[in-house]
């Protein structure tokens, strides 16, 4: 270890170990630290990739069961809960070992251990066992992401009340899964379960699903995962949940407030959000500014109130998603190296990987409205697209939305197979700053799905051609 670092980085998720790779990248002497044992975070161990994981092999298994026979593919299905599990762990120990070789090509000194900001400038690390190492540095990352958010009256356990860690883990299929919150991890993980045989109940605080989605979009998502068998209880909220034997009782309540109900439910999963984890720390020590949500409060270059501290990622504001963790992480460092590195958010995508897929990037057509920016539409559904067809997925439909006056994209909202790939072209034009124009204008392959965003991106000027 050298005996002044450049860059300490607390949190071996998506934002700290790019950030690490980065230092290394751009010549700079880097640590990463992170207390949990394995790399890469939230995203790696409990996240994006086991949950990822188990809706690629129960959509596998549904598909099985119930498409392949309407293609001409008889098939007899049995489900094995426990080689699904192994699929995924082996996955997560792929990958959490592949950062930490990335950690080690890029001479960034991996460390095990629990971190604690003692000033600027020196990172007390709580080893495993028990002895503490002090690195003195230049700058320190703050990247320790963050948690699930509590529920008043519901206290998971992780075996019958589960956040989405434990809803990962589950060693039977439940017979009735609830599901609070119709949010990411609720509609992906709440669509495994009910693939592998859940009767799934989700309760969802507001009027409708996905929050912050394309409002269209979500209801015609709604009706498709009902169609599915979710079934949806909106405008409520969970207020307790009780071990009666067997069984969960439930307790829900009308969130405008009113009579409670009760509904009877083996696993509750918990998934209303997650809150920055930022405890322990010794921010406050430090001096290091929160906000009132807890997020570490940092400028747009990712610089904190303290000099030589900086902070990405799912603790500090803005969408907790991994690529925005780590094109933070990049920037931040670039910015640490005398660069100016930035982070265009309007060109930042999200994805539902449920099926279809839920794909959106740049303005929803809400925000648009609240904005008083005027806005064409064009529109393609999958029901017109060849390739949907071939491959009997033609749910959904693709949106562009671009500048009345200078036909700039300003958003790109998709349903539909394959979304979640099909956004990048969207998320690259608004990048460059292109026209629709020039999508409707770019070659696409035939047959291909992405055909019906260049049929989409016509639709703006109105001549789409094959509808
Ligand atoms: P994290 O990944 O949370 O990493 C922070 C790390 O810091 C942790 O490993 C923690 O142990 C460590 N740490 C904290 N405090 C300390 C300390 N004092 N000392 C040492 N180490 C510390 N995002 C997507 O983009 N796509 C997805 O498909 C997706 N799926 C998800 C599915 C689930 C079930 C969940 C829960 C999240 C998902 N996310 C997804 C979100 C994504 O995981 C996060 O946005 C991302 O991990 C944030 O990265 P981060 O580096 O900011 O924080
Ligand atoms: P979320 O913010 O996506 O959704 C939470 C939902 O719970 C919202 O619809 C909210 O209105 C609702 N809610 C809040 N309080 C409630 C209550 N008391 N009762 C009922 N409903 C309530 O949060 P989620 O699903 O927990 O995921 C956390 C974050 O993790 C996501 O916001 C996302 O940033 C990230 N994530 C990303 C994924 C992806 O990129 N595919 C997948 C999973 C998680």
């Amino acid at each position: 270890m050298p005996e002044q670092l450049d860059v300490v980085v607390i949190g071996g998720g998506p934002g700290g170990y790019n950030a690490a790779i980065r230092a290394g990248q751009l010549g700079l002497k880097s640590a990463c630290i992170d207390k949990r044992g394995t790399f890469g975070g939230t995203c790696l161990n409990i996240g994006c990739i086991p949950s990822k994981a188990l809706l690629y092999t129960s959509e596998l298994y549904e598909e099985a069961r119930d498409k392949l026979p309407k293609l001409g593919i008889k098939t007899t299905t049995e489900l094995d809960l426990a080689g699904m599990l192994a699929h995924k762990t082996k996955v997560v120990g792929e990958l959490t070992k592949g950062v930490e070789f990335l950690l080690k090509k890029n001479k960034s000194e991996a460390i095990v251990g629990e971190a604690r900001i003692a000033a600027a400038g020196k990172v007390e690390v709580k080893l495993n066992d028990g002895s503490t190492l002090v690195l003195e540095t230049k700058h320190i990352v703050i990247a320790t992401g963050s948690d699930v958010a509590p529920l008043p009256g519901v206290t998971i356990d992780e075996e019958r009340i589960v956040s989405s860690t434990g809803a990962l883990l589950l060693k039977s299929v439940p017979k009735r899964l609830l599901v609070v919150g119709a949010g990411y991890i609720g509609l992906e993980q709440g669509s495994v379960w009910r693939r592998l045989g859940s009767d799934v109940t989700v309760v969802e605080f507001l009027d409708r699903i996905t929050p912050g989605l394309d409002g269209e979009i979500a209801k015609q998502f709604q009706r498709i995962l009902t169609r599915q068998g979710m079934k949806f209880q909106l405008s409520t909220k969970v207020v307790g949940a009780e071990k009666k034997g067997e069984a969960l009782t439930v307790t829900l309540e009308p969130a405008a407030g009113g009579a409670q109900t009760t509904i009877e439910a083996d696993i509750v999963l918990v998934a209303i959000g997650r809150i920055p984890f930022t405890g322990g720390l010794g921010l406050e020590k430090a001096g290091v500014a929160l906000d009132r949500r807890g997020r570490v409060v940092t400028d747009a270059n990712f610089r904190t109130n303290v000099e030589g501290i900086w902070a990405i990622g799912d603790c500090r504001e803005g969408a907790m998603l991994a690529h925005k963790a780590e094109d933070e992480a990049v920037a931040c460092i670039e910015n640490i190296a005398g660069k100016s590195g930035h982070v265009n958010y309007d060109a930042i995508p999200a994805v539902v990987y449920t099926h279809p897929e839920v794909a959106s990037v740049g303005k929803t057509e809400e925000e648009l409205k609240a904005a008083g920016v005027e806005y064409k539409i064009g529109k393609f559904p999958f029901t017109a697209n060849a390739r949907a067809k071939t491959i009997a997925s033609t749910e959904g439909f693709a949106k562009v939305l671009a500048d009345a006056k200078t036909d700039r994209v300003l958003g790109v909202h998709i349903m539909g197979a394959e979304a979640g790939n099909l956004i990048q072209e969207a998320a690259f034009a608004i990048e460059i700053g292109a026209a629709s124009e020039d999508i409707a204008r770019t070659s696409h392959a035939h047959p291909t799905l992405t055909e019906a965003v260049r049929q989409a991106a016509m639709g703006v000027e109105g001549w789409t051609m094959q509808m």
